[in-house]
């Protein structure tokens, strides 16, 4: 059986992008694969989290994960640093990643952009500790939206490596995967761009459906087509987008067509786009409630997700060490 893998960095509440992206078919796949699904906590330590923040930070990600569908008993869903197999496979694998190729991924470079005073070698090995994270269980299928598609590259690239230095065939080749359609991605509400987590242009699936009105509201848009066949600018578009994931095809179509005669009005694309975000977030956001504060509950479902987890990964471990040379004495 194909063994399926997904992971978020537990730096802040997930948001639509998230959902679209990596969570949604996962959902529907989960009792079809053996599937892992975890929570990247040391990822975030990259941007240096407050040591008060950090559980909390898990907690949440975990409550918003399971608020979604997934089913801790037919997946496997851990806390990434419950499982020291990874950093140790972490370990073996930079030895085999070149200063070269870290410094030329987009997304080191995107971030040395943004925190130029914290430009850290946990950020320029970042795709290493992701193909830990996807190799430690040989994973083949990995569900991401489109930003993380070069981190899978990446990803590829180490297996392969790994297996032709050592003349072996440990680690098959991960690949990124949305269940048979496109890699997506989910726009912000400020006109340019993805949504995420820190540019505050997100829709949560934890927010409340007054805010969410009010941002949708204040969402960027142009003046209008003024011809029909006008062509669609970009913050148009990703309402077009957004829509599409959370309305119905006849809503696009209704305001696509509205557009294409010059009788649309953006208020009431808003209004309608509004709505439909809160009919498809409130569930989740109230099971979100339930969830959070059950710390018996999200107890037992991480240590469950340890030991599952660690079972497998040591299993990997042993077999890497093993071509790479270590031996008891
Ligand atoms: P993170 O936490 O930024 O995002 C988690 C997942 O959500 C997807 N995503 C989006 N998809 C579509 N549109 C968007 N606007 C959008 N924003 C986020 C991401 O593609 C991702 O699938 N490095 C990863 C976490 C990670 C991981 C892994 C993922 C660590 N190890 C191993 C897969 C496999 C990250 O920061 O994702």
């Amino acid at each position: 059986m194909e063994t399926v893998l997904s992971g978020i960095r537990s730096t802040g509440n997930l948001h639509l992008g998230n959902y679209f992206g990596a969570i949604k078919n996962f959902v529907k796949m989960q009792h079809e694969y053996r599937c892992f699904f975890f929570i990247a906590d040391y990822h975030s330590l990259t941007t240096h989290p407050k040591p008060a923040d950090l559980h909390d930070n898990v907690r949440q990600v975990l409550a918003e994960y399971l608020a979604t569908g997934l089913d801790p008993e037919a997946a496997t869903l851990y806390v990434q640093s419950d499982v020291p197999e990874i950093p140790e496979l972490y370990l073996m694998l930079n030895m085999n990643a070149y200063l070269g190729e870290l410094e030329r991924t987009t997304t080191f470079k995107d971030k040395a952009r943004q925190q130029p005073d914290n430009v850290n070698a946990g950020l320029l090995t970042y795709p290493v500790l992701m193909a830990a994270d996807i190799i430690i269980h040989k994973a083949t299928k990995v569900p991401v939206g489109k930003d993380q598609e070069q981190n899978l590259e990446m990803a590829r690239k180490f297996a392969r490596r790994f297996n032709t230095m050592y003349g072996v065939e440990v680690f098959p080749e991960p690949e990124a995967f949305n269940f048979g359609e496109q890699l997506v991605k989910i726009p912000g509400l400020d006109g340019t761009g993805k949504m995420g987590k820190s540019d505050g242009n997100g829709i949560y699936l934890a927010e409340d459906p007054k805010s969410i009105r009010k941002k949708v509201m204040a969402a960027v848009t142009d003046s209008g087509p003024t011809v029909p066949g006008s062509p669609v600018s970009e913050p148009i578009q990703n309402l077009f987008t957004l829509l599409e994931v959370v309305s119905t095809p006849d809503t696009l179509a209704h305001f696509q067509a509205a557009y294409a005669d010059c009788t649309i009005r953006y208020g009431d694309l808003k209004k309608q786009l509004a709505e439909d975000i809160i009919r498809f977030t409130e569930p989740i956001r109230e099971r979100i409630v339930s969830i959070r504060d059950d710390r018996e509950y999200l107890g037992k479902v991480v240590r469950m997700g340890a030991e599952k987890a660690r079972a497998s990964a040591s299993q990997t471990l042993r077999e890497v060490r093993e071509t790479i040379g270590f031996k008891p004495f």
